[in-house]
């Protein structure tokens, strides 16, 4: 893999692509209406995934700008490299290997001396066995008592992914002996109200948590790990025995082993990750545990194979074909040539709703960027914001701007066909309704509605303007059979491989998170200062002062 990226604006895709742009005239319908095969050819299958791209704001000429492009600055050589375990996170001279996690037992794979495929069945097994202890109830608490509730303490990747999956796979968290559910919660936010509103409503004794902490040695987790400490140890009470309740009480999941015995977790409830597994792409490791204990081992490996699935499409798939791929190049040419400043993402289902946060973190430090991995500049703007709601309720919000607003706006909406909850009202099947909502929605923002339209429809001339939807407004539609465990891996994996293809073509390190760390810093800097050092208040600016003041006066 070449040390020095390609520069994406001096290939000849690039200028292909900005004499495309130049008076770009997006027509959907007439499009669709002049090829009948539209919607047959711009459509994809990558596993379970159906993946329609015809109502995106390309034509067969941008199709191949867009894949000579990715031809012309390596994409493939890149992808090899990552899979093969060369280190592309070159800013922390790490391999790349969150398709390691899930690759199958009987798969091999070395890398920097290390039996790869092993290690990750080893920590698997464990966290398999740990989840079944407790689902089981042969895991007690303390005081001998079945746990009932696990409560995962992280932030970011060590978070966003445990809670997305969590609640996306609510369908399949019965334990199997009638026995109800083991019910997860989350902390994550330093705010203390996060720790003081989850632990009011828990019992100590049923209570198990696992902090997860890639580096262990985050502020928020950290603080929260205390917090919860100091709780439970509280709410037992006096005769317990402190290491014995520790030991029953907590787990934890962190690559640095001697911090998690440092903190009096016992070795045997810790689980390795390594540095190979970037946070935000950490939901399918031990980071999952939480997941595991709430869906049992067998889910979480299926869910875990649904990853796989979708990594060997991206693998192995032809780039004209590959999923992931093609969505990815339709971002970049959204983003550098039609002025693109957002993306939404819009589950038609309310099991993801946690799904738009997800991608946030998986999207926006990964390719949130403004130099790439040789360490020049970036020639074209980098990333995305992601951002969505789950339909229906987004309709009623947001998609005001999105279907006549001035801005462009792509946005991807997922369905599945069968619903977890199937209800009827009356004769109505109410999934029914809801897919319609998401069929329409895909078509009015395509094809709009002409002001002759409006007009036929009797209304005042004076209102026309205001009724008429331009349409040309891109999304794609992408649909599974269920949101089953499988899926949700293979849909997460989706996102991950396009965030990947975005940032090759940019010529940046989607895995490296540098942007995150002088806040942090700046936290340790301030804080002194907000508990009252005169020394520490003088260092601050002016603006910070005052706040620091404002809020020391203020606080009761
Ligand atoms: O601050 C950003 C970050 O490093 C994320 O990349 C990561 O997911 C999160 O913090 C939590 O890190 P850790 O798992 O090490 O506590």
């Amino acid at each position: 893999m070449s040390a020095t990226p390609v520069d994406p604006t001096q290939t000849e895709a690039w200028k292909r692509l900005t004499s495309l742009a130049d008076g770009f005239a997006p027509d959907l319908r007439g499009w669709f209406a002049a090829d009948p095969g539209r919607a047959e050819r711009l459509t994809f299958t990558a596993a379970d995934l159906y993946v329609d791209l015809s109502k995106g704001l390309l034509d067969h000429d941008v199709l191949a700008a867009l894949l000579q492009l990715a031809d012309e600055v390596g994409l493939t050589e890149r992808r090899d490299a990552m899979f093969r375990g060369e280190h592309v996170n070159v800013t922390e001279d790490r391999a790349v290997l969150h398709t390691a996690l899930r690759l199958p037992a009987d798969a091999a794979l070395e890398v920097d001396g290390q039996d790869v495929v092993t290690d990750v069945h080893d920590v698997l097994r464990r966290v398999y066995d740990f989840a079944d202890r407790v689902r089981s109830g042969v895991w007690t608490g303390v005081t001998g008592e079945r746990i009932r509730t696990v409560v995962n303490i992280g932030i970011g990747g060590s978070d966003l992914g445990p809670v997305m999956a969590y609640e996306a796979l609510a369908p399949y968290r019965a334990l199997p002996d009638g026995q109800g559910e083991i019910e997860c919660r989350f902390i994550s936010n330093i705010d203390p109200t996060d720790a003081a509103t989850t632990l009011a409503r828990l019992d100590p004794a049923t209570t198990l948590f696992i902090v997860s902490s890639k580096t262990f040695g985050t502020l928020e987790t950290l603080t929260n790990a205390r917090l919860c400490k100091a709780w439970l140890l509280a709410e037992l009470g006096t005769g317990v025995d402190e290491k014995a309740a520790i030991a029953k009480h907590f787990a934890a999941v962190s690559n640095a082993l001697d911090k998690v015995a440092d903190f009096g977790i016992d070795p045997a409830n810790a689980f390795g990750m390594w540095d190979w597994v970037g946070g935000r792409y950490s939901v399918d490791s031990a980071i999952g545990t939480s997941l595991a204990v709430a869906i049992g081992p067998e889910r979480f490996a299926e869910f875990l194979a649904g990853f796989h699935a979708l990594d060997e499409h991206f693998r192995t798939t032809e780039p004209a074909r590959n999923v992931p791929v093609l969505m990815g190049l339709l971002n970049v040419w959204y983003t550098n040539f039609l002025g693109a400043q957002t993306h939404a993402v819009l589950p038609y289902s309310q099991l993801l709703h946690r799904f738009p946060a997800y991608l946030q973190q998986l999207t926006m430090e990964s390719n949130g960027k403004g130099v790439r991995w040789d360490g020049s500049a970036v020639t074209a703007d980098t990333g995305e914001v992601f951002w969505g709601e789950p339909g229906t309720n987004g309709q009623h919000a947001f998609y005001q701007l999105i279907h006549q607003g001035t801005r462009l706006i792509p946005a991807d909406f997922i369905a599945f066909a069968t619903p977890a909850y199937p209800l009827v009202d009356g004769e109505t099947d109410v999934h029914e309704l809801f897919l319609a909502n998401f069929f329409a929605q895909t078509r009015a923002l395509a094809f709009g509605k002409t002001a002759d339209e409006v007009r036929a429809e009797g209304t005042a001339e004076a209102i026309v303007p205001a009724r008429v939807f331009t349409g040309n407004r891109p999304t794609t539609s992408i649909m599974a059979p269920a949101l089953t465990p499988a899926v949700l891996g293979q849909l997460v994996a989706l996102y991950e491989h396009l965030t990947f293809t975005e940032g090759a073509v940019w010529g940046i390190d989607s895995f490296d998170q540098w942007g995150v760390e002088l806040g942090k810093q700046l936290a340790l800097q301030v804080s002194p200062a907000v508990a009252g050092d005169a020394e520490a208040r003088a260092a601050q600016d002016p603006s910070t002062r005052a706040l620091i003041d404002y809020y020391r006066t203020h606080r009761s």
